[in-house]
This record gives structure tokens, sequence and C-alpha cells, in this order.
């Protein structure tokens, strides 16, 4: 058994989705950290019998906000300071220096009362009982938390219902594979109403299937419930599909905080045009664009993705014999890749 649930809030819901509302102003913040920093004193080998000791600077003077109902991607490279950063917005590590606050709570502090408050989802880790079946894993989950009887029978129907359990609930957590058990440990984190949900990689190993329909309930469940979400991953489709909200995190630091289309911005990338001549040309030269690929007619032109791709198309219809063209963004994965690459880590 590994388990260590976190528990309790308010609001009720149906666990029916329903279309996506008109997103609500941001206001009141639920997740606030300012100049958070946690350094951990290791000692490492320095020769046959010498150890000396150094310090890990994991987070390092981070602060930012989350207002409620928010969902915020959390994303950088492997050792960036992620699962430290949520250990933290737990209170199972307490952090070496700054201010957190959860639901108003400092979590070093009243980490219990907290759990009421609050779900996690480690990916790499079960928090249920490995060989208990998962309805009785729940049922230990809603004695810890003391979840009153009405609201654990409607959470558990919506958490079967939309992460379809029901044929799983019988069958002990270790016979479960991965993409059931992490659903599995999606419910166990949700079956108390937290206001706050924290996932640290939920769709590590899963297959695309699992991992869509683990995105949409996500989806449909904050926008239900308005539970504020903060989400580590190393799968950008899962940001894509979840957050308007990115912050990527590297050395321990923020790097960038602010809408996912923004990062093209600071990453500095290009789109690309794809032009089809009416025969095979020497590459093309024209101003503001480089021709980055040839292949038979067709032909790669890169030019900055914040420029417009009208003057560019003219200036080429004008001085090439044009056929046809199209215009394809940056991949997000290459922008973020520049991004580590400018501070990079140990890689992914
Ligand atoms: N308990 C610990 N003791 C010593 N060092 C630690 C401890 N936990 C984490 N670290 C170090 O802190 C840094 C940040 O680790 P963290 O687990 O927060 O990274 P992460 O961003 O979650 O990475 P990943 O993408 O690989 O999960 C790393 O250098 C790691 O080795
Ligand atoms: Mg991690």
């Amino acid at each position: 058994m590994t388990a260590e649930p976190v528990p309790s809030a308010e609001s009720p819901g149906t666990g029916v989705p329903r279309p996506r509302p008109a997103p609500e102003p941001a206001t009141e913040p639920v997740i606030e950290l300012d100049d958070v920093r946690k350094v951990f004193d290791v000692r490492r080998k320095a020769g046959p019998l010498r150890r000396e000791r150094h310090q890990v600077r994991a987070v390092d003077g981070i602060s930012f906000s989350v207002p409620r109902g928010e969902i915020v991607g959390y994303i950088g490279p492997n050792g960036a300071g992620k699962s430290t950063t949520i250990k933290m917005l737990t209170g199972i590590l307490s952090p070496s220096g700054g201010r957190i606050r959860v639901c108003g709570i400092d979590p070093t502090r009243e980490r219990t009362r907290l759990a009421r408050r609050i779900g996690v989802v480690f990916g790499q880790r079960t928090t249920l009982w490995w060989d208990l079946p998962l309805r009785d894993s729940y049922e230990l989950v809603r004695r810890m938390y003391r979840i009153e009887d009405a609201r654990y029978a409607r959470n558990l129907r919506a958490c079967v219902e939309l992460l379809e359990l029901g044929p799983l609930l019988d069958v002990p957590v270790r016979q479960l594979s991965l993409g059931q058990r992490m659903r599995g440990d999606i419910a166990a984190a949700l079956l108390h109403d937290p206001e706050v949900l924290y996932l640290d990689e939920p769709t590590i190993g899963l297959d695309v299937v699992s991992k869509a329909r683990v995105r949409e309930f996500l989806r449909d469940f904050n926008a239900e419930r308005g539970t504020t979400i903060l989400l580590t991953t190393h799968d950008l489709t899962d940001i894509e599909t979840l957050c308007r909200r990115v912050m990527v995190i590297d050395h321990g630091r923020v790097m960038y905080d602010g809408e996912l289309r923004g990062l093209h911005a600071v990453g500095d990338s290009e789109r690309t045009l794809v032009v089809d001549f009416a025969r095979e040309l020497p590459p093309v030269q024209v101003d503001g664009a480089r021709c980055v690929k040839v292949e038979g007619p067709r032909q790669w032109l890169a030019f900055p993705a914040a420029a417009s791709a009208a003057p560019l198309v003219a200036a080429v219809a004008a001085a090439y014999p044009l056929v046809d063209l199209s215009v394809r963004e940056p991949a997000i994965e290459d922008v973020i890749a520049r991004m580590y690459g400018a501070g990079s880590s140990t890689g992914t």
C-alpha cells in the first residue's frame, strides 16, 4: 500500500459533461507563490573514501499566482524543478525560502487542513492500495477524508461514468493496465471535490486513446466544477488541448509565463511557406525569407513567425512561376525545444 490521497471541499455538480462555459474573469488567486526556493543538500562521491556535500537549487526563486478555475501547464526539461514545486504546494516538502499559499493556507504549516481542499496525482506513482480492488481503495479514501455519503456516492458515480471505471471497480489495482490505473488514480484524487488539482505527468506512458480520454475528462471536469488545475507533462498535446496559460520552468526558474501561442514570439520561431512551382528551379531568393529545402518543383521558405506572409507570397508570385502554396505554423515542440536548449538541463 502506497496511499496518501488528499480530500474535500464543497461544490456538488452532476457529473454530466456540459459544453465549456465562457471563461469567467480571472479574479481570486487560489495558488500563490512568492520567491519560493528549495535547496537540497546532497552528498556525492568525490573519491574512494571522500564524499563532498553540495547544494542543489531545485527551485530558485519562483513567483506566480493562479486564479480560481484556471488550467495551467507547468512544463520544462527533466530536473527543472516541476515536481519539487508540486510537492511544496501540497506540503510534502517545505520550502527553503519564500511564501506559498494555496486556498489561503500555508501548505507546510497546515498540511492536513489543506489536504481537504486539494487533490494530487503523481503519474509515476500510484496512491491506490496495490492489493485491493479499486472499489476498496475508494472506500478507504472516503473514510480517510470523512466524505459524507451522498457526496461520495455522487462523485464516485460521476468519476466511474466519465472515466469508464465500471468494469474495473472489482479488479485489484496490481492487475490494472497503466492507463486503467491512472484513471483510477485520477478518480481517487477527486472523490472529495478538491478545489485544486495537481497533476504531475498524468498521461505518462499512456497510449494515444487513453491520453485523449484523460484529457477530455479533465477538460469537462474543469468546465463543470471550476477546479483549478496545475498540470505537469512532457506531452505538449496535453498542454495544447487543456491549457491557455503555460509556464516554462528551467533550472528552478520561470522562463516563460503566458499564453501558449505567445511562446512562438519569445521562441524566435519561424513559419514556413511551402511553394509549388511549374518546374524545378534553383533555390528561391527573396527578401525576408530563406530557402530551407528543395524537392523537385517544391520549395520550403522559412520566415519569421511574427511577419505577415502576404508580402512574401506577392514577391514570390511576381518573380517565379507559382502554381500552389501553403503556410505551415511552427511546431510548438520546436519552439519549446529551442527554449530548453537555451538554458538546458539533462534533456527529456
Ligand atoms: N529529494 C531530493 N534530494 C536531492 N535532490 C533532489 C530531490 N528531489 C529532487 N532533487 C533534485 O532537484 C532537481 C529538480 O527535480 P524535480 O524532480 O523537481 O524535477 P522535474 O522538473 O520534476 O523533472 P522531471 O521532468 O524529470 O520529472 C533535480 O536536480 C533533482 O535531482
Ligand atoms: Mg517531475
